[in-house]
């Protein structure tokens, strides 16, 4: 039978194949809101069709770790949200015989081949946009559902809520829609009744943010008097006449209102910004695709692709991956009450990064700017950071921005981030990271449009200029 993703068929029956068959297994994947998917829906599935396994994850996938891995003698290695990249060291594994992997990634892939490969880029489909390790992960599950000989739910297919979280935590909607190998998931899940495809205001946290509040921090389009504005925001809505407190006396969320009530506040918002002379293509984002997980309650993170993936992030890029791995296995008691707690801490340490970008400012070089927030900003987060002080003053759209962050004495996190025109010019930031990072000891990869890397502490600079020279050949 097809999967959702009929290129992919082939190698997805092969990994399950070999799955089903394993004696002693181990799943491997990274500490992010992919990652963590990509794990729920791996261990779900594998449960399902009564397979026995272990789960780790990695913040970094290098030689080190998959030496770890192999001391510890499975015979199966399932590696999900990485592998990819690491495939080279992966590969002198298999041949020694330490274990047979099974990659489910949407990385740029090393130099290197293996059998049980399950990545879209092999196919011809774009690994940063089209198909995440959640994804990945997903078409595998299916694919397991057909081969083993047990009794699946939905053949899987309810797991596709979780592969639209994990896509949109590594931001893969374009223009706020998933497309390509994405639909077909997203088709799937809205036929199997989990999920649901809507047009709404794009604004983070219609869950579970007070108006104001949704208003205020909307930070992808400004609206001036609104956007970072506590008391203009208040006074917009309370100029609307509506009411707009709950029994209570507390501002209401943008999902509890009517949909009149939607109206009102939306148009009313998409007047304002034309007043204020916000352009035509801003003011068109405000309104777009939205994800909608129908069977978490209304008004919590869950229910939300965005804020549940952002909800995850808080747990494992803050060594609590096992938090989110539960929340996304169904715990709603002491996991989400402790992913809650994380998420505040979170979203502070964000908010903290980007004022420290700010006052900071960045570094332009000839192709690149950058900056080096040392022990400023957590190394696991420095990547968001980046990705939101694009269009902050100062920082440009023009060029890619690299964040560098002090992992250890020993070591420098890198993060890069492109735009898409940069991506259409040319640009592949994970050759870029790769390059640059091995010619100054380190490693790296990723995607085109989004990449990293780790550099021996002390060579910030000399990485900073191989990045810059190498972006100069892409795109120069
Ligand atoms: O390791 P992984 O593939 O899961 O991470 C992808 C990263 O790339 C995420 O941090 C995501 O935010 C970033 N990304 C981005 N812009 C894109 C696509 C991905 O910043 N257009
Ligand atoms: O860590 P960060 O969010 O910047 O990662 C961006 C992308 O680069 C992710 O897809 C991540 O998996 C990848 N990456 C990598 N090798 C590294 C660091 C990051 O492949 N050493
Ligand atoms: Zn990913």
């Amino acid at each position: 039978m097809a999967g959702p993703v009929p290129d992919l068929d082939a190698r997805a029956n092969a990994c399950a194949n070999t799955i089903a068959d394993a004696d002693s297994m181990v799943l491997a994947s990274h500490i992010d809101a992919d990652g963590l998917t990509s794990a729920a829906i791996a261990t779900t599935a594998l449960e399902r069709a009564g397979l026995s396994f272990e789960v780790v994850f990695k913040e970094q996938l290098d030689a080190t770790e998959i030496a770890s891995i192999a001391k510890r003698e499975y015979d199966t290695v399932l590696f999900t949200d990485f592998g990819s990249g690491q495939l080279d060291v992966i590969a002198e594994h298999e041949a020694a015989g330490d274990f047979t992997p099974v990659i489910a990634d949407h990385h740029q892939p090393a130099d290197a081949d293996t059998e049980y490969h399950l990545n879209p880029l092999l196919e011809g489909i774009d690994g940063a946009s089209e198909l995440s390790g959640a994804g990945a992960s997903y078409v595998l599950a299916r694919a397991l559902a057909e081969v083993v000989d047990a009794d699946v739910p939905q053949a899987n297919r309810d797991l596709a809520g979780l592969a639209v979280v994990g896509a949109v935590g590594d931001m893969q909607a374009v223009d706020g829609e998933l497309v390509g190998a994405n639909e077909a998931i997203v088709s799937e899940g809205v036929e199997a009744g989990v999920l649901h495809e809507g047009t709404d205001l794009t604004l983070y946290g219609k869950q579970t943010r007070p108006l104001p509040k949704l208003l205020e921090y909307a930070s992808e389009i400004r609206i001036p008097g609104v956007s970072n504005d506590e008391s203009g925001a208040v006074r917009f809505l309370d100029e609307l006449g509506l009411d707009l407190h709950d029994e209570a006396g507390e501002w209401r969320t943008w999902v509890s209102l009517s949909d009149d009530e939607k109206r009102t506040v939306a148009s009313a918002l998409v007047q304002r910004a034309v007043e204020r002379g916000v352009p035509a293509s801003k003011i068109d984002r405000l309104v777009g695709t939205t994800y909608t997980l129908l069977a978490e309650p209304e008004g919590t993170e869950l229910r939300d692709a965005s804020e549940f993936s952002t909800l995850l992030n808080a747990t494992a890029r803050y060594e609590r991956a096992d938090v989110g791995l539960a929340v996304c296995l169904g715990d709603r008691e002491d996991g989400l009450r402790r992913a809650r707690t994380l998420l505040q801490n979170h979203r502070r340490n964000l908010s903290e990064g980007l004022q420290w970008v700010k006052n900071n400012g960045v570094t332009r070089e000839e192709h690149l700017q950058w900056f080096d927030s040392g022990t400023e900003i957590r190394d696991t987060i420095v990547g968001i950071v980046a990705g939101m002080a694009v269009g902050v003053e100062g920082v440009d759209r023009d060029r890619p921005i690299v964040a560098l962050a002090r992992k250890n004495d020993e070591e420098t996190k890198v993060s890069a981030r492109g735009t898409g025109p940069l991506v259409g010019r040319g640009l592949d930031l994970s050759v870029v990271m790769r390059e640059a990072s091995q010619a100054v000891g380190g490693d790296g990869g990723g995607h085109n449009v989004a990449a990293g890397a780790t550099v021996p502490a002390g060579r910030e600079r000399d990485f900073v200029e191989h990045a810059d020279a190498l972006v100069g050949d892409q795109i120069g």
